[in-house]
C-alpha cells in the first residue's frame, strides 16, 4: 500500500496542536507578501478530485497552490471522470498520485473515502470533505480566522448552530475546539443534533462532559429548538472550570458558528423555521462581541442584513483559507519545516481481526458503497470499553461487539463471559450477535 512516510490531512487530528499553531504563524507570514511565494512549490504538481460540488474549497487550493509557484491539475466534476463508468476512487488516486500530481486533495459524497484516497495514494491526500464526515482544511481556516480575531482559541464560548448531524465542517471544528480547550454550546435545528459517535469521540479523547446549557439572551436562535448543550473540555487543558455541570448559564457568547441545512445529504426531511440570524436575534446582549461565523455558502440562515456588520467574519474566514492552505501544503510537501511533534495518536491501535460479517453500521461509509467491491473492512478496538468497541477505520461509526469468537476453537462467548476472557488476543474475533456468529461457523461451546 501507499508510501507510509508522508503525511495526510484526513481528520483534523492528523495534525498535533502545536503544529496547528505553528501552520497559523507560516499562514501569517504567506499573507503578509501573498505575491512572494512563487519559489517555493515551483515544479510541483497538485491535483484536486471532486466529486461533488465546490467552490471555495476548491477554489482556494487551486489558488494557493498556484502562488506557491506550483501547477494544478483539476477533475471537478464526477461526469468527467471515470468515476461515471465506474471507477474506483483507490485506482484514481494511485494513477493520479502516481506520474500526474505530487499532492491530492479530494472531496467525495461518501464518508471515509478520504482514508481510503490517503490509503492508496502514493502522495499526501488532503480531505476537501468526505460525506458528513470530516473537512479538516475548513476547520484549520475557521480556526485561524478565530485565532486572529480573539487572539486565542482557550475558554472561548462558541455556539454551533444549525444541522449539527450532517455538517461535516461541524464535526471536525468540534473535536479541535474541544482540543484547544474552547467550550462549545450546541443549538441544533431540531433532529439534526451532533451525531452519536461525535459526542463519543469527544468524551473518550477529550473528557468532555455535557450539561443543558441555558441561552434564553438568544430567542429564536435555533428556531424552536430548546435542546441547547454545553460541551466542556476536562484535557488536555484541565481546563474543568465547571466541575457540577447540571445547567450552564451562558451569558457571553464568544462566536456564533452558522451552517446551512445539508439537504444533499438529507432523506426528504422538512427543515422548516430553520434558524437564521437577523439583526435582531444578534441584538441579544449575550452576542455583543459575537464573532458571526459560516463555512459558506450561505442559503437563508443570515440575513443579507447583518453582512455589513463588524462582527461578521464568514467572507474573512473564506479570504484567510489562502494563507491556511498554502501554509499546509507547504508543509506536507515538505518546503517548510515544522518544530512542533507530530500528534501522539498518530500510532493508532492496529486493526483487529473483525469476524466475518461484521459490517460497518454506517449506510452512508464507503466500505457500504463503492468500496464493497475492494475494501477490506477494517476496525479499531478502542480501550477499556466494555462491551468491546469497534470504531469503523474509515468512518470513524462504532459497533458493540457483544460477542467474542475464538478463532482456533471455532467457538463463541459473550464479552463477559469469563470464557471470553480466556481467549488468546491473537484468536479474538469480534461479532455483533450471536445470529452473526453462527452464519460464519463459530458455536456455542460445548454446544
Ligand atoms: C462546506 C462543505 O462543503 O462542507 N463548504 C465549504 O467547503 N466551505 C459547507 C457546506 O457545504 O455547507
Amino acid at each position: 500500500m501507499a508510501n507510509q512516510a508522508k503525511r495526510d490531512l484526513v481528520s483534523i487530528e492528523d495534525l498535533s496542536t502545536a503544529e496547528i499553531l505553528e501552520l497559523f504563524h507560516h499562514a501569517d507570514e504567506f499573507r503578509a507578501n501573498l505575491l512572494g511565494w512563487s519559489d517555493l512549490c515551483r515544479g510541483t504538481i497538485m491535483a484536486t478530485l471532486f466529486f461533488e460540488p465546490s467552490t471555495r474549497t476548491r477554489l482556494s487550493f487551486e489558488s494557493s497552490m498556484l502562488r506557491l509557484g506550483g501547477g494544478v491539475i483539476t477533475a471537478a466534476d464526477e461526469k468527467n471522470t471515470s468515476r461515471s463508468k465506474g471507477e474506483s476512487l483507490a485506482d484514481t488516486v494511485r494513477v493520479v498520485g502516481g506520474s500526474y500530481a505530487d499532492i491530492l486533495v479530494v472531496r467525495h459524497p461518501e464518508d471515509g473515502a478520504a482514508r481510503v484516497a490517503a490509503r492508496y495514494a502514493n502522495v499526501p491526500v488532503i480531505n476537501g470533505g468526505d460525506g458528513a464526515h470530516e473537512h479538516p482544511t475548513q476547520t484549520l481556516c475557521d480556526l485561524y480566522t478565530l485565532w486572529k480575531q480573539k487572539g486565542r482559541l482557550e475558554g472561548l464560548e462558541i455556539v454551533l448552530c444549525g444541522d449539527l448531524r450532517y455538517s461535516r465542517t461541524i464535526h471536525s471544528f468540534c473535536y479541535a475546539l474541544a482540543r484547544f480547550g474552547a467550550n462549545i454550546v450546541t443549538m441544533p435545528y431540531p433532529g439534526f443534533e451532533l451525531p452519536d459517535y461525535v459526542l463519543h469521540r469527544l468524551r473518550r479523547e477529550f473528557g468532555v462532559q455535557t450539561a443543558a446549557a441555558s441561552v434564553s439572551d438568544l430567542p429564536g436562535i435555533a428556531g424552536s429548538s430548546n435542546a441547547a448543550a454545553y460541551l466542556t473540555a476536562s484535557k488536555p487543558h484541565q481546563l474543568a472550570l465547571y466541575t457540577n455541570l447540571t445547567n450552564v448559564e451562558v451569558n457571553r457568547i464568544d462566536a456564533i458558528y452558522m451552517t446551512r441545512a445539508q439537504r444533499e445529504r438529507h432523506s426528504g426531511e422538512e427543515t422548516l423555521n430553520y434558524p437564521r440570524l437577523t439583526r435582531s436575534t444578534l441584538g441579544a446582549a449575550a452576542a455583543k462581541d459575537a464573532s458571526i461565523m459560516h463555512p459558506l455558502p450561505r442559503v437563508d440562515e443570515i440575513d443579507y442584513e447583518i453582512d455589513d456588520d463588524p462582527r461578521s467574519i464568514y467572507f474573512r474566514q473564506a479570504e484567510l483559507g489562502v494563507p491556511m492552505r498554502m501554509a499546509l501544503m507547504a508543509f506536507l510537501l515538505g518546503k517548510i519545516q515544522l518544530r512542533a511533534g507530530r500528534p501522539a495518536t498518530m500510532a493508532v491501535a492496529p486493526g483487529i481481526v473483525a469476524g466475518p460479517g461484521l459490517r460497518c453500521r454506517n449506510e452512508r461509509c464507503i466500505t457500504n458503497n463503492e468500496g464493497v467491491r475492494y475494501l477490506v473492512r477494517d476496525f479499531r478496538l478502542r480501550d477499556n470499553e466494555v462491551p468491546p468497541l469497534l470504531t469503523c477505520a474509515y468512518c470513524e461509526r462504532e459497533i458493540e461487539a457483544r460477542f467474542v469468537g475464538d478463532s482456533q476453537a471455532r467457538t463463541v462467548f459473550r464479552y463477559n463471559a469469563p470464557e471470553a476472557r480466556h481467549v488468546e488476543p491473537a484468536h479474538r474475533v469480534y461479532f455483533e450477535s450471536e445470529a452473526q456468529a453462527q452464519a460464519a461457523g463459530y458455536g456455542a461451546a460445548g454446544g
